[in-house]
């Protein structure tokens, strides 16, 4: 039986010094565990993956293997910069995989929102699997798992996502290494920015496992899904620009798959609506609509619309949840 408890003499990661102590204090325990031996992550560049990594990395440096999976649902910029962190900073030893193709060819005509969000997760699987096969001797398989994690799957809510669903020829393999398991949300943050990691990846906003593939409502092509990732660079940029980075919980854009009139240039246009939905939540049960100042909505339309092809009209995402989600699918 797994011991569940949070240690009660733990006090709460508030400042840099208890961020560093716990830092020193899991270094030493992770080499205690694993040694001179080999270690594997899945990196996606989230806070908790890349918290691990870190903590790995200086422990153990080389000997920490991290697979980065491009599944070609992620936000611009992000493969590029879990590279640049991790493989050119840090120096860690990072297996880049290039899995768009195969991701968006298994996705091609699928519709159903279950089905999509079915094949991301099994083919994820499928490539890690693949990767991990290839590597010898390693024993040892890091993953981000978090105490509200931990909590769910004992409150029965959510499995907690031990070897992360996978083949048992490939689990059975692995011992795992769960370095922050024991922290809330905000002292891995506290944890990550110790560590050195940039402040755009501490302070990500939460990103659904499949990608922007939720937010490409129904079949995936790849000109609806390059709107989604560039109409979404834009919202980031402006957010940041307007010190809204960090202040608004959650913001996207989605495109979806219908077209409707307009005029440019004095030529009729037949394009993509755009969506923007920027929310705020204490509890992800209950969401709020965050009202943005007129003059940045009036700037975001001119800017997705001068600059990402195939959308003509911008929209703007009123529905607190309930009744709507967060996500369209
Ligand atoms: P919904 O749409 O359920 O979203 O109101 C609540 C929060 O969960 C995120 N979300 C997901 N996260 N895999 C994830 O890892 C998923 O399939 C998924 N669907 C929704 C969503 O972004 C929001 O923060």
């Amino acid at each position: 039986m797994e011991d569940i408890r949070r240690p009660e003499n733990m006090e709460r990661i508030t400042t840099k010094e208890l961020a560093q102590a716990f830092i020193d204090e899991q270094v030493a325990q992770i080499r205690a565990q694993v040694g001179d031996k080999k270690v594997l992550l899945a990196l996606s560049g989230g806070v908790d993956s890349s918290v691990v990594a870190a903590l790995l990395i200086k422990a153990i440096g080389q000997n920490l293997v991290c697979v980065h999976v491009n599944h070609g649902l992620l936000r611009k910029g992000e493969p590029e910069q879990v590279i640049e962190v991790f493989r050119n900073q840090m120096n860690a030893n990072l297996i880049y995989v290039d899995a768009v193709d195969r991701f968006l060819d298994k996705l091609a005509g699928v519709s159903d929102p279950e089905q999509k969000r079915h094949i991301i997760g099994e083919e994820f699987i499928d490539v890690f699997a693949e990767e991990a096969r290839k590597l010898d001797g390693v024993e040892f398989l890091a993953q981000g798992t978090i105490w509200p994690d931990i909590l769910e799957s004992e409150a029965g809510i959510k499995a907690h996502h031990n070897a992360g669903g996978l083949p048992e020829d490939i689990a059975s393999r692995f011992e795992l290494v769960e370095p922050v398991r024991i922290l809330f949300k905000d002292e891995v943050r506290m944890v990550g920015n110790e560590l050195g990691l940039p402040a755009n990846m501490v302070y990500r906003q939460p990103f659904p496992g499949p990608g922007l593939g939720v937010r490409c409502p129904g079949a995936i092509t790849r000109d609806r899904l390059e709107a989604v990732r560039e109409s979404d660079a834009i919202l980031r940029e402006e957010f940041a620009k307007n010190g809204l980075e960090g202040k608004v919980w959650q913001y996207f854009t989605v495109v979806p798959d219908f077209k409707s009139t307009g005029v440019k240039n004095g030529q009729r246009t037949f394009d993509w609506p755009c969506i923007i939905r920027a929310i705020n939540t204490t509890d992800v049960m209950e969401v709020t609509v965050e009202h943005l100042p007129d003059e940045l909505i009036d700037h975001l339309v001119k800017r997705i619309i001068a600059e990402v092809p195939g959308i003509n009209r911008v929209l703007y995402d009123f529905t607190p949840k309930p009744p709507a989600t967060v996500e369209y699918e």
